[in-house]
């Protein structure tokens, strides 16, 4: 199906991916068209191998050492492109960079028997919340992909972390699956973030709202009404939570992993569950809390 041009699902530790040959202009296309996606908004390009990733982008020491510390894993790096290398531009959104990562398992081992890199957004609808198990992608898309493989709920459930490495220091683009504080001990030194991540577009992806459930979303919330969805954190109970149509707890004993691989799902479940508001607790901002809050922020951000 890829060399025929095809669209598949295709399972990955993060989310569930959109993947088609990221070589095939008719291809790659067929994945904005699916995902309603402007098309200035490149695309990760998946692959194999260190060698593999070696033929189509040029890598300095630093890039080197985190590829090395963390792939196969939730990590992209986004490095300069070689001028020969076969992607397709539309990948790029016609950057003379590419965003790039190994991703473990069963996704891996695809991408090696085939030999080609397979550029793959999250398998979802532009702007609503990423897929972390194959119903949620054909729920979604399934009358516009000629496969899904299901390989069971994704293990991380948060994208990958985005990183640039670039002369003043690592830019950390887009928190994600791979925490902050895992990154600084390898490079030893503190990852650069813009003041404010929503104020200019860093990742040209990422839009202020995203991940957008159908009802309202109220972040750090202190009170639930009645009718409300509440997405709760280490047993933490809000004020009139007897009233909700349902209480989701992302991790009952406080673990941010387990809250992560959780969290697309609740929101999927919470927005099926009430017709109201959906409140969220306050969830810390160490480890992958900083990605969880980033997810949560545009969540409820205001819809364009
Ligand atoms: O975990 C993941 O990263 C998942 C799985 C499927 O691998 N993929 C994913 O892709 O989240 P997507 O398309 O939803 O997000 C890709 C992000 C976007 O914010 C995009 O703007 C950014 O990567 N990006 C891609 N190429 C870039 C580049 N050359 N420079 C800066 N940002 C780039
Ligand atoms: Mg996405």
């Amino acid at each position: 199906m890829l060399s025929q041009g095809g669209l598949i699902a295709l399972p990955t530790e993060t989310v569930y991916g959109l993947a088609a040959d990221a070589t095939c202009g008719t291809a790659v296309a067929r994945i904005f068209e699916t995902k309603g996606r402007p098309r200035f908004n490149p695309l990760i390009c998946h692959m194999s191998s260190l060698e593999m990733v070696e033929r189509y982008v040029e890598f300095n020491a630093l890039a080197l050492r985190l590829a090395e510390a963390f792939w196969p894993g939730a990590l992209t790096l986004v490095l300069p492109l070689k001028s020969d290398a076969a992607i397709n531009p539309l990948t790029t959104a016609g950057l003379d960079t590419l965003a790039v990562r190994i991703p473990t398992g069963f996704a891996r081992t695809l991408i090696a028997d085939y030999d080609r890199p397979l550029a793959a957004p999250s398998a979802n609808t532009s702007g609503k919340i990423s897929p972390t198990t194959a119903e949620h992608v054909s729920a979604d898309l399934g009358d516009s992909v000629e496969l899904i493989l299901d390989g069971g709920p994704a293990v991380i459930g948060l994208e990958s972390t985005i990183l640039k490495p670039a002369a003043g220091g690592v830019e950390l683009l887009r928190p994600g699956g791979l925490a902050a504080a895992d990154i600084e001990a390898v490079i030893g030194k503190r990852l650069l973030r813009r003041a404010d991540p929503t104020a200019t577009i860093d990742a040209p992806g990422m839009l202020r709202s995203h991940y957008a459930p159908v009802a309202k979303m109220t972040i750090n919330a202190e009170q639930a009404g009645h009718g409300d969805a509440v997405i709760t954190f280490a047993g933490k109970s809000l004020a009139g939570q007897q009233n909700a149509s349902t209480v989701l707890d992302l991790s009952p004993s406080g673990d941010l992993r387990e809250a992560a691989a959780n969290l697309f799902a609740f929101m999927v479940q919470a927005d099926a569950a009430t017709a109201t508001q959906i409140r969220v607790v306050s969830i810390p901002q160490t480890g992958l809390g900083e990605a969880i809050n980033d997810r949560l922020e545009r969540a409820a951000a205001p819809r364009s």
